[in-house]
C-alpha cells in the first residue's frame, strides 16, 4: 500500500514532512459503498454529514453548506455539477471502511480518527484549503485531479462558510484515479476537484490541542478530586493583624496553589484520565447490546464466555499504557498473564479461544461482560 516503502520508512520520510503519491496503493480497489448507500447513510443520524455546494461567478466561486442528515428533497440532482457530500466516521458503520481503516495502523490508535467518504459530481469538492491534520486521500471511484502547495500565506477568505485560502497557489497537480493514493501532511495546500463523478476516501487523524486537552483532563480530575486528595483545612498561626482586610493573604494564595499542584502531580492518575479521555467513544456511537449471545456460548462451556475466540466491534476504542487497559472510556488495571492477553486483544482486536484459555475468571467476566453490552463480539 507504501509503494514498495515499509511502515517504518514511511514514517521515517513522509509523516509529518512531505506528501507522497502512490499510485496503485489498493490494486483493483472496490468501493466499500455504492452511490445509493452512502446517500442512504447521509439520511441518518447515525453519521455526520455535509452537502457542499459552489456556485462560480467567472473566477469568483462561492461556496454553501447544508449539516447533515441530507434527505432525498435537499439532494440536488446528479447531472448538476460542481457539489458534494461528505459523510464522517463510514468506518463506524460499516465493517469494510472499518478494515480500510485498520491498514492504517502503523501509526498509534490514538492518532488515527475516521473514514470520510466523498461523493461529487463533475468539477465538485471543497474549494482550495488546508487541514490541521495529516490525511490519506484515497481514490475509490472515477478521478480527482488533486492540486497540492506548500504555502506560508494560509489566510483564509472571510466570505465563505467554509475554510477557503484566500489565495492558493499550487505547485503540483496529480490526476488520482481508483486505488491511488495521495498522503498530505498537516498545513499542506490543497485542492480537490471531481473529473467527472467520482468518491474520495480520507483516512483522518486527530492530534489534541494542547488547551483542550488540558481543559477534559481538569474536569476529569475535578469529578475525581474529592477521592484522590485529602481534604485539609487552611491554617495560619502566623497570620498577624492586618490594616487592609480586604487583600487576600499571600499565604492562602499559596496554599491553593498546593492543592492544584498536588493533585496534577500525580503522573499515574493523569495516565488513567488521559487513556479513558482517549478510548471515549464519539458523541453518536452507541453499541447493540448481543447479551443473548453470550449466555448461549456460555452454556456451551461453562467457564467460557466465548470458545471460538472474541473480536472488539468496529466502535470499540481499546488502549492501554503501562499500567491500565482502556475500553470505551472505562480503565482498568491489569497484571501478569491477563494484562498480557488484554494487551493483545488491544493490539489485535481479536483472541482466539487459545489465548481466552490463559486468561482468569476475572478476566474472562470482564469480557462476557463487554459482550454483553455490545464492545465486543464471541466468534
Ligand atoms: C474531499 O474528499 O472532497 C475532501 C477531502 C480533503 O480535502 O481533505
Ligand atoms: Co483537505
Amino acid at each position: 500500500m507504501l509503494a514498495g516503502l515499509s511502515p517504518k520508512e514511511f514514517m521515517k520520510k513522509y509523516w509529518h514532512k512531505k506528501p507522497l503519491l502512490i499510485k496503485n496503493a489498493f490494486k483493483d480497489f472496490k468501493p466499500v459503498l455504492s452511490r445509493a448507500e452512502l446517500f442512504r447513510l447521509a439520511q441518518s443520524d447515525e453519521v455526520q454529514s455535509r452537502l457542499v455546494q459552489q456556485q462560480s461567478n467567472g473566477d469568483h466561486s462561492t461556496w454553501t453548506v447544508q449539516a447533515g442528515p441530507i434527505r432525498g428533497r435537499d439532494k440536488p440532482s446528479f447531472t448538476r455539477e460542481a457539489w458534494t457530500l461528505l459523510v464522517q466516521g463510514v468506518d463506524l458503520v460499516n465493517d469494510r471502511a472499518a478494515q480500510i481503516l485498520r491498514q492504517f495502523r502503523f501509526i498509534p490508535d490514538a492518532r488515527l480518527d475516521d473514514l470520510m467518504i466523498s461523493y461529487a459530481t463533475n468539477n465538485g469538492g471543497v474549494g482550495p484549503h488546508f487541514d490541521s491534520y495529516d490525511v490519506f486521500l484515497i481514490q475509490a471511484s472515477g478521478q480527482r485531479l488533486w492540486r497540492i502547495g506548500q504555502q506560508k500565506d494560509l489566510t483564509l477568505r472571510d466570505d465563505t462558510p467554509l475554510k477557503i485560502l484566500a489565495d492558493f497557489k499550487f505547485q503540483k497537480e496529480y490526476l488520482l484515479e481508483p486505488g491511488d493514493m495521495l498522503y498530505l501532511p498537516p498545513r499542506y495546500a490543497h485542492e480537490g476537484v471531481a473529473v467527472g463523478e467520482c468518491m474520495t476516501y480520507s483516512v483522518g487523524f486527530r492530534a489534541p490541542k494542547s488547551d483542550e486537552l488540558a481543559r477534559d483532563l481538569l474536569l476529569r480530575l475535578g469529578d475525581e478530586v474529592e477521592e484522590l486528595m485529602d481534604s485539609k483545612v487552611y491554617a495560619d498561626p502566623m497570620q498577624g493583624a492586618v490594616a487592609d482586610p480586604a487583600q487576600i493573604p499571600d499565604t492562602l494564595q499559596y496554599f491553593a496553589m498546593q492543592a492544584l499542584a498536588k493533585t496534577i502531580e500525580r503522573p499515574s492518575v493523569f495516565a488513567r484520565l488521559l487513556g479513558e479521555s482517549l478510548s471515549e467513544p464519539k458523541d453518536h456511537v452507541w453499541f447493540q447490546s448481543t447479551a443473548d449471545s453470550s449466555s448461549k456460548v456460555r452454556r456451551n462451556r461453562p467457564r467460557h464466555p466465548c470458545p471460538e475466540g472474541v473480536r472488539l466491534d468496529d466502535q470499540t476504542k481499546m488502549l492501554y499504557d503501562a499500567l491500565h487497559v482502556f475500553i470505551n472510556g472505562e480503565s482498568w488495571r491489569a497484571t501478569g498473564k491477563d494484562r498480557s492477553l488484554m494487551r493483545l486483544l488491544a493490539n489485535q482486536r481479536t483472541l482466539r479461544a487459545q489465548d481466552l484459555d490463559k486468561a482468569s475468571e476475572d478476566a474472562l467476566g470482564l469480557i462476557e461482560n463487554w459482550i454483553d453490552a455490545g464492545w465486543a463480539h464471541s466468534l
